[in-house]
């Protein structure tokens, strides 16, 4: 039954997304994930954490008029998650989400491959839910020679 309601509350969300698409929008959330990646290997394992706490900025680029169009910026709760609104109208702009900065000192190296995700606008006052973005250590954990992939 709750699958059931589930699937149906997915579906109207889908139909207001395609009817909210052709009017300019009034804006729409981004939210994921901070972590930290003790083991140097950029993606998320046993040993990595949700990092609470993490500056993440959002910006929006339109490269017609070369400006930027959007900033915004947030910290993530104490889940590790942020949940940021972009505003106004971004369906010309591509716009990018960056960790910017670590609240813990010993995990605040940036990487290359989490270190920021470009998005499109999505859909009016939906939350776009983007890639799991991190920091790593400067040195690697003992047990990190059998780190596993995860998530
Ligand atoms: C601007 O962005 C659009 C859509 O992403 C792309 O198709 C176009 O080639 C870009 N133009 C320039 C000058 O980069
Ligand atoms: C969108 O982000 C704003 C600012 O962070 C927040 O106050 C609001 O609750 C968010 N909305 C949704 C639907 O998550």
């Amino acid at each position: 039954m709750a699958k059931a309601i589930a699937l149906v509350s997915a579906v109207c969300i889908l139909a207001l997304a395609s009817v909210a698409q052709s009017h300019p929008s009034n804006g729409f959330n981004v939210s994921g994930k901070v972590y930290c990646d003790p083991c140097r290997v950029q993606f998320e394992h046993q040993f990595s954490y949700h990092l609470p706490g993490a500056t993440v900025r959002i910006s929006c680029f339109n490269n017609l008029t070369e400006t930027i169009t959007y900033t915004a910026e947030g910290v993530t709760d104490k889940t590790g998650y942020y949940d940021l609104r972009v505003k106004g109208d971004h369906h010309n702009d591509l716009c990018e989400v960056r960790a910017t900065k670590s609240p813990k000192p010993e995990c605040s190296v940036k990487m290359f491959h989490a270190e920021r995700h470009y998005f499109k606008q999505s859909a009016d006052n939906l939350v776009q839910d983007l890639k799991p973005l991190g920091f790593m250590t400067k040195g690697v954990l003992p047990g990190c020679s059998i780190v596993e992939k995860m998530g």
